[in-house]
Order: structure tokens, then sequence, then C-alpha cells
């Protein structure tokens, strides 16, 4: 069982949009069962809330199903919880360094190694978005399918 969370800022655009696109992927190769999957934020700024409406649309638009998600928070516990972070951007790794201190497992990644996925809060596009983190998942399920799981 591996067990992957994905980590943004708010929880409530990248990193749901990755757990819902994350889930997608690994049910259309039966892997499900080999998979626990989460999200969360390194604000509690939008604790409680559901996923940012053009998420919830651009999802929808991909044919991706997705359920009523709830923002939280990392605690520091999470780190024994989970095998591997994928965060969005360099400014996640550094909150994420700063939660869990060192990272003895070596468990914490950024998305996509050369650069960050833009936080579409921020910048309204959405596409751009979706289409780093299709590759960067893309490029995660090839590693684990290779290491084996
Ligand atoms: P996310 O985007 O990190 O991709 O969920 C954000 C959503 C909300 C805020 C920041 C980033 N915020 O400051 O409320």
């Amino acid at each position: 069982m591996r067990k992957v969370m994905f980590v943004c800022l708010g929880n409530i655009c990248r990193s749901p949009m990755a757990e819902f696109m994350f889930l997608e992927k690994i049910r259309k190769l039966g892997l499900e069962d080999h998979f626990k999957v989460s999200s969360a934020g390194t604000s509690d700024e939008e604790h409680g809330n559901d996923m940012y409406p053009p998420v919830k649309e651009i999802l929808r638009r991909k044919g991706i199903p997705f359920s009523r998600h709830h923002a939280r928070r990392l605690t520091k516990g999470d780190y024994s919880r989970y095998d591997l972070f994928v965060a969005m951007d360099s400014g996640n790794i550094r909150n994420l360094n700063r939660l869990f201190g060192l990272d003895p497992g070596h468990k914490i990644r950024r998305m996509l190694e050369e650069r960050d996925v833009a936080d579409p809060w921020w910048t309204g596009d959405f596409e751009t978005a979706y289409r780093d983190i299709d590759e960067g998942l893309d490029r995660i399920i090839e590693e684990v399918l290779n290491v084996g799981i």
C-alpha cells in the first residue's frame, strides 16, 4: 500500500485537483486498492472548505469524478502516516521542511522536478495547473510502477 499525500498552500485548488486526478488514473489502471490518497495544505486559511468552484468545473469538463472536499492543514503527525508528499511548488516544500523538521525518509518531492505548478488561485489559469499536474502524475505513476507496488 502506497500512501500518497498531495500538498499545496490552501488545499482548495491544486492539491485536491491532483488527488482526484490521481484517483481516476489509478482507478483506470485497476490499482486503486494499492494506494491511499489524500491532500492537505500548509495553511489553515481554507479550513473545512470545498474545492474552489473553477477546479470543480475543470474536473467536470475533463470527466474526472470528485466528491465533497474538506480542506485541512497538514500536521506534523502526517509525516509518519504517508510515504510520499507531492508538493506543488517550492514554497510548499519550504513550509513542509519547517513543519516536519527533517525528511529522513526522503518522502518530499515537487510535482514537477523542473518547475512549480503555478497557483491558479493567483494566476486564474486552471488549465495550465491541470496540464502540469497531469504531467507530474503520469511521471509519478510511471516511477512507482517501475519500482513495483
Ligand atoms: P491552492 O491555492 O494552494 O492551490 O489551494 C490557494 C487557495 C487559497 C489560498 C491560497 C492558495 N488562500 O490564501 O486562501
